[in-house]
């Protein structure tokens, strides 16, 4: 898929870059990945859990970069990864009417806009895609994503009891929404 890159301005004032990621940004994704994992205990993985090499990361980029279903888009800042939000549609033909999102943020950049604005883009690329439905899943308990998908119009669907099992031993639900389109 492809995508016109394009600027604005955080709620801080400076200013951040929408654009595809390319096989060229692995080294800074796998870095990416490494922090916001590090960073919050509601992404799936632990830092140590991001095993993909270099070369693996440009090979799946280099898939998606070719696909015509899927995007992967990054907001750089002062030429750092930022935040990044993946849109996958499917290939199955009895699942082409659905497609997924999820995204993530660097802390230090959270509540200045950034998720909102990717998640508007990915939808606006959903529609584009011709998709019925946009669906995403977060960890019960994480109000912050829960507060952005429900202002952008995504409603819960269904839960899985006891899907995660956090750090502390709690469990928590994962919780799937789903965005008409
Ligand atoms: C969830 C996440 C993607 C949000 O990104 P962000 O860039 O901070 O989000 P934004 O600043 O664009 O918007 C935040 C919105 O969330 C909502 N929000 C923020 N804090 C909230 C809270 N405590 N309760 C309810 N809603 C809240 C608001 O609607 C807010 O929008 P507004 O400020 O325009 O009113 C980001 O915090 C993140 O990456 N967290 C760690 C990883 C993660 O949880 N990823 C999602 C996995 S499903």
């Amino acid at each position: 898929m492809k995508f016109e890159e394009k600027t604005f301005v955080l709620k801080n004032g400076q200013q951040a870059l929408l654009r595809q990621l390319q096989p060229t940004d692995a080294e800074k994704m796998l870095e990416f990945l490494r922090e916001t994992s590090r960073e919050s205990d509601f992404l799936l993985r632990y830092p140590e859990e991001n095993i993909m090499g270099i070369s693996e990361e440009v090979q799946f980029l280099e898939g998606i970069c070719q696909s015509d279903n899927k995007i992967m888009l990054a907001c750089v800042i002062d030429g750092s990864v930022a935040g990044n939000t993946s849109l996958r549609g499917n290939d199955f033909r009895k699942l082409r009417h659905r497609g997924e999102v999820s995204l993530g943020v660097r802390k230090a950049y959270w509540h200045l806009g950034i998720g909102r604005a990717m998640l508007t883009e990915a939808v606006a690329l959903a529609r584009n895609l011709g998709l019925q439905y946009l669906e995403l899943d977060y960890i019960d308990g994480n109000a912050r994503a829960k507060g952005l998908y429900e202002s952008l119009g995504f409603r819960e669907i269904a839960r899985i009891p006891q899907a995660y099992r956090q750090p502390d031993g709690t469990m928590a639900d994962s919780v799937l929404m789903r965005k008409c389109l």
